[in-house]
């Protein structure tokens, strides 16, 4: 048990394996917890080393010396909700010199005037973070978004390699950031070696090389007076989870991106509640959205070629030694690309949107690929119907595998079920309003906006459920835990009608 079960910790990430160590971080920083990666000794189970990505109370003694350092970044009771900054995804290890990369979330609330007072930069927020793989020592820590509030994680993808800068063959560590900057680090030092925006941003103007600090435009932030605030990247980011891929025959990184604004504004008064999203913000997303592969140059730091998609939340990338660039796409494509020039060769339909990275492996002399189809995640599952603009909404899950020559078809699916007239509207207009309200803090962030579901579980209003007495067991008791609808019940204090 990697966190405590009484707090509202969950668990996203896939263990590394490194020297003898599973290395695994965790999530929950929008629910309210305090950040950290564990390892454990791979035979015993034994915990070796614990690094908190967020100074804890200020009255008890740091767990590691920089988080003395760190406290300073930091104002008000941040500790109470735990700070956030959880370690969900990314991680990578250079053996050579011996340290470990991880990338650090968003703040708990996302709001910083309810966070920090609205001041400080609250390391480790959206910082990549190397440690020493025997002891967890902190090495060096570089911040991406200093004091985010639009839940800027830098927990994407690390990719290492070497890379000639300006003549010289330096070490480094890259990431597309959910920020929309694509940062070259020196893998050693976490000295910024160049930053430079891969998609539109409104929230800053460039990274300054100097201070490796972003340039923020001016009233970019929201606070408690409730004065939104319109970004592009939003909070599903330039690039989130879906994995980039680079080759080092073309010196190319491969980067499934996207725009989709966000509009932030603070709950006034907010309270922190036992159960749901604790993030003092509300969100809308804005509708002109975009998705597209982009073949990056990370030393010149600029855009090589493009394939334009229907909308975002495509797939993660596959780059082979042989020119291929393989992804998957939202709209329900696989398709494979001249990694070099970005000319298209060959695309099928596979009946479902695809967000993972496919795998290549080899059997017998004979290449296989192989990919995961299904839709889900943030987008569809918060955005809901109005996901169906990046094209195929329909969640299939299956395990998909190609060879050259294949002849195998996918069966064909079934017919969608109806939508249902819905139940005679009885409530006055309160009660309709408090439910609007509860559905849209606990219920939407899987069921979608306004009920109107995006293809991942079932839209509401095509339930059999809506009107009958199942409906309490499935929404209170957990009659479908086993799918992942959880009971309400214990939370709410209610239980009949
Ligand atoms: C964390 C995601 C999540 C949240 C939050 C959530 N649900 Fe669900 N819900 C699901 C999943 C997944 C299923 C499908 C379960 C299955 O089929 O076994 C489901 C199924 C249902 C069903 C049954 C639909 C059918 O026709 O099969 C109802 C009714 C329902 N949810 C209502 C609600 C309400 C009301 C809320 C808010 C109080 C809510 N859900 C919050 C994930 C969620």
């Amino acid at each position: 048990m990697t966190v405590d079960p009484d707090k509202p910790y969950t668990i996203t990430q896939a263990p590394r394996v490194i020297k003898g160590r599973v290395v695994i971080g965790n999530s929950g920083a929008e629910y309210g917890v305090r950040g950290y990666i564990s390892a454990y000794d791979a035979e015993t189970g034994a915990l070796a080393w614990r690094f908190y990505t967020v100074p804890g109370d200020p009255a008890n003694p740091p767990e590691q010396p920089i988080l003395a350092e760190a406290a300073k970044t930091w104002h008000g009771e941040w500790w109470k909700e735990g700070g956030g900054g959880t370690v969900w995804e990314s991680l990578s290890y250079d053996p050579e010199l011996n340290l470990i990369y991880f990338g650090v979330s968003n703040g708990l609330e996302w709001n910083q005037s309810y966070r920090s007072e609205s001041q400080g930069d609250n390391w480790f927020l959206s910082s990549i973070v190397a440690v020493n793989a025997d002891t967890g020592a902190y090495a060096w820590h570089y911040q991406c978004t200093p004091g985010e509030e639009w839940d800027f994680d830098a927990v994407q993808q690390l990719i290492l390699a070497n890379l000639p800068i300006d003549g010289v063959t330096r070490k480094v560590l890259m990431q597309a950031n959910k920020n929309g900057f694509f940062y070259v680090l020196d893998r050693k030092t976490g000295q910024l070696i160049s930053a430079k925006n891969f998609t539109p941003v409104t929230w800053a103007s460039g990274v300054d090389p100097k201070t490796g600090r972003p340039v923020e435009n001016p009233d970019i932030r929201y606070d408690k007076t409730g004065k939104p605030s319109s970004q592009l990247p939003g909070a599903l980011g330039a690039h989130s989870w879906q994995a980039m891929a680079f080759n080092p025959k073309t010196g190319l990184v491969y980067v499934p991106a996207q725009e989709i604004g966000m509009i932030y504004e603070a709950v006034k008064d907010f309270q922190t509640a036992a159960i749901g999203w604790n993030i003092g913000t509300a969100t809308t997303f804005k509708s002109d959205v975009k998705g597209y592969l982009i073949a990056w140059d990370p030393v010149h730091q600029k855009e090589v070629w493009r394939a334009n998609y229907q909308g975002p939340w495509n797939g993660g990338i596959l780059a082979t030694a042989g020119n291929l660039v393989i992804q998957g796409n939202a709209a329900g494509f696989f398709s494979a690309y001249r990694a070099d020039t970005g000319e298209k060769l060959w695309s099928t339909s596979v009946q479902s949107a695809v967000l993972a990275a496919p795998a290549t492996y080899e059997i017998d002399g004979e290449q296989y690929i192989a990919v995961m189809s299904g839709w889900g995640g943030a987008y569809p599952l918060m955005q809901g119907k109005g996901s169906d603009k990046s094209g195929n909404t329909r969640n299939v899950s299956r395990v998909l595998v190609f060879k050259l020559g294949g002849k195998t078809t996918l069966p064909s699916l079934p017919a969608e079920p109806a939508l249902l007239a819905p139940p005679p509207d009885v409530a006055d207009a309160p009660t309709v309003a408090t439910g609007n309200a509860l559905f849209d803090r606990f219920c939407s962030v899987c069921h979608g906006q306004a009920a109107v579901g995006g293809g991942v579980v079932p839209d509401l209003r095509t339930s059999p459920f809506i009107a009958v007495d199942a409906w309490y067991s499935i929404v209170l008791d957990g009659a479908l835990r086993q799918g992942g609808m959880a009971p309400f019940a214990p939370y709410t204090g209610l239980r009949d009608p």
